[in-house]
C-alpha cells in the first residue's frame, strides 16, 4: 500500500499536475480567442438610424469604413495610421429635408464622417462624403506634429438609387483624397426613407453586379452559352415576395419572401442559378392540413409543400426541376423534410443564408427567408420564429467547439496518465 506523503503530493502538483494547468490555461486561451475573434467579426459594422422631426425613420445606414490617414510626425517625416469606423457613433448633426439630407456620424475625439444626399423625382444620390479628423487626438495620431482638425471631401459614385429603395454594395469602394484613403464596403444606405420604414427593395451597385455574371434565367433560346468557363460566384439572389390568396379578391392566406439560389450537379460539375423574382410566376393553394407554393421561371420550377400538424407547421416536401440553358434537366424531390418549423399562426424567419440539401444532386440556398403557410391575417406576416443562425446565441457555436476540443484533449491526457500509472504499479506488484 502506497501512502502519499505531503512532499510527494507537492511534487505531483509541481510536475504532473502542472501539465493539467498548462492545458487548462491553453484551453481558456483558445476559447477566449475564438470568442474574441467571433465578437470582432460580428461587431465591426456600424448601424445607425436617424429620425426626422416627426420622429419617423428618415435615414438608415449599415456599413463598414476603413480609414488610412497619413500625417506628419516630424520635419519631412510622416506616418500612416489605419482605423475603422467604430460601431458606436453619434448621429448629431444629421439632417433630413425633402430633397437634401445629411448623415453625420461622429466618433472618437472630434472625428466625423458625413454623407450628403440629394434627391430628384425618382432617384437620389450621394453628392459627397466629408471626413473630418482631429490630429490632436493622440490616441489615434500618435506623435502628430499638428494639432489641427482637417477635412477631406470624397465624391464616391453612389448615384441613381431609386427612391424608396436602399443602396446595397458589398464590394469595396476605395476613395483616395490627399492623405486619406477610405474603403467603404458591405454598405447598406437609405436616405429619404418613406413612411418611416426601411425599404425591402435594394438598388445594387454595379460593382456587385459586374464582378459576377447573372444567370440567364429569362432566355431559353440562348445557344452560344459558355460551357467551359467555370461558374462565377453569383451575386446574392434578389429577395422575392410571393403570396397566395384563396380567391381573386381576398387577402393572402400564404405568404413567403426569400431569395433563392439552387446548386445542382451537371456531371461532375456543380452549377448554381438564382431565381429571378421578376421573371417568376406564383401558384399554389392553401389548405387546412397542407399548403402549397409553386414558383415557376423559365429555368426553375419549385414546389414547396407545408404541413399543419395541428399546433405547428413545417416544410414537408420539396420538388425542384431545373432546366439549365445547356445540359440536362435535373429533377429532385424530397417528401420527408421537417424544417422551417413554427407555431401555426406565426411565421418562420431566417435572415442568414440557409442551406437545404434536397438530394445529393441538388441543394437550395435561401436568403432573408420569411414564410407563413397557414393562418395569414390581413395580408401581413404574424410574429416570427427566428432560426438559430439569426439568434444572438449563434456566436456560442465556435466556443462550444473549442470547449469540446479541450475536453477531448484533457480526456486523452488523463487516460494516458492513468494508463501509465497502472502499468507502473503493475510492475511493482509482480
Ligand atoms: C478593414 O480593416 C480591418 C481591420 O483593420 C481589416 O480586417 C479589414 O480587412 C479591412 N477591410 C478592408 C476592406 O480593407
Ligand atoms: C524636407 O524636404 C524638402 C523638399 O522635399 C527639402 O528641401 C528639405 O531640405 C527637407 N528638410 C529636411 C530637414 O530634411
Ligand atoms: C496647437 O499647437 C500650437 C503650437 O504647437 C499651440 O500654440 C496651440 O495652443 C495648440 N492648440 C491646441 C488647441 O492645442
Ligand atoms: C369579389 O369580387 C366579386 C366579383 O368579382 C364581387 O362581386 C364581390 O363583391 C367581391 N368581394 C369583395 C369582398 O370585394
Ligand atoms: C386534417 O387532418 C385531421 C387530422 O389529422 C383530419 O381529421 C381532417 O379531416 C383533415 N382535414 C382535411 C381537410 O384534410
Ligand atoms: C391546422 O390544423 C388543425 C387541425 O389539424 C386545425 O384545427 C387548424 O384550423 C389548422 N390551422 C389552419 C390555419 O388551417
Ligand atoms: C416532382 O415534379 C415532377 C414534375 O412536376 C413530377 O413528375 C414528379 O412526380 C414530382 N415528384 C414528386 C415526388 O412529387
Ligand atoms: C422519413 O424520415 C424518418 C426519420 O427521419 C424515417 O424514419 C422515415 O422512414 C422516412 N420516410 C421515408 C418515406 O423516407
Amino acid at each position: 500500500m502506497h501512502i502519499w506523503k505531503v512532499a510527494e503530493v507537492e511534487r505531483c502538483f509541481r510536475v504532473k499536475c502542472f501539465g493539467y494547468q498548462v492545458i487548462m490555461f491553453w484551453c481558456a486561451f483558445v476559447v477566449f480567442f475564438l470568442a474574441l475573434g467571433n465578437e470582432l467579426h460580428l461587431s465591426h459594422a456600424t448601424e445607425v438610424s436617424v429620425n426626422n422631426t416627426e420622429n419617423k425613420l428618415c435615414l438608415y445606414a449599415n456599413l463598414m469604413v476603413n480609414f488610412s490617414v497619413a500625417y506628419e510626425v516630424g520635419v519631412n517625416k510622416s506616418e500612416s495610421v489605419l482605423f475603422v469606423l467604430p460601431e458606436n457613433v453619434t448621429t448629431e448633426g444629421s439632417i433630413c429635408n425633402n430633397t437634401t439630407s445629411t448623415l453625420k456620424l461622429g466618433f472618437g475625439d472630434g472625428h466625423s464622417w458625413a454623407v450628403e444626399f440629394t434627391k430628384d423625382n425618382k432617384t437620389y444620390q450621394v453628392d459627397s462624403i466629408v471626413f473630418t479628423y482631429n490630429l490632436n487626438d493622440s490616441s489615434v495620431f500618435t506623435n502628430s506634429t499638428s494639432n489641427e482638425t482637417k477635412s477631406v471631401t470624397a465624391k464616391p459614385r453612389i448615384t441613381n438609387v431609386g427612391v424608396d429603395t436602399y443602396y446595397s454594395c458589398k464590394s469595396e469602394n476605395v476613395q483616395r483624397v490627399e492623405s486619406v484613403t477610405q474603403t467603404l464596403y458591405d454598405v447598406t444606405l437609405q436616405a429619404f426613407v418613406t413612411n418611416g420604414s426601411k425599404s425591402d427593395t435594394d438598388t445594387v451597385c454595379t460593382a456587385d453586379l459586374t464582378s459576377t455574371t447573372v444567370a440567364p434565367t429569362t432566355t431559353v433560346t440562348t445557344t452560344a452559352a459558355p460551357t467551359s468557363t467555370p461558374t462565377p460566384t453569383l451575386p446574392t439572389p434578389t429577395t422575392g415576395n410571393y403570396s397566395i390568396a384563396p380567391d381573386f379578391n381576398s387577402t393572402a392566406c400564404l405568404m413567403a419572401t426569400f431569395g433563392l439560389r439552387i446548386g445542382f450537379k451537371q456531371g461532375d460539375k456543380v452549377e448554381t442559378i438564382n431565381l429571378v423574382p421578376s421573371a417568376t410566376e406564383v401558384g399554389g393553394a392553401c389548405g387546412v392540413n397542407s399548403s402549397i407554393l409553386i414558383l415557376t421561371s423559365d429555368t426553375i420550377t419549385i414546389m414547396f409543400t407545408f404541413s399543419n400538424d395541428s399546433k405547428k407547421f413545417h416544410l414537408h416536401a420539396l420538388n425542384v426541376t431545373v432546366k439549365p440553358a445547356t445540359g440536362v434537366a435535373v429533377v429532385a424531390a424530397n417528401t420527408n423534410m421537417s424544417i422551417w418549423v413554427a407555431a401555426v399562426g406565426s411565421s418562420y424567419m431566417c435572415n442568414k443564408e440557409q442551406t437545404l440539401t434536397v438530394t445529393e444532386t441538388l441543394t437550395l440556398y435561401t436568403f432573408k427567408l420569411r414564410v407563413q403557410p397557414f393562418g395569414v391575417e390581413k395580408g401581413e406576416f404574424a410574429t416570427a420564429v427566428e432560426c438559430f443562425m439569426d439568434s444572438d446565441l449563434s456566436f456560442l457555436v465556435p466556443i462550444a467547439v473549442g470547449v469540446a476540443l479541450c475536453f477531448l484533449i484533457i480526456l486523452v491526457l488523463i487516460s494516458y496518465l492513468i494508463g501509465r500509472r497502472k502499468s507502473r504499479t503493475g510492475y511493482q506488484s509482480v
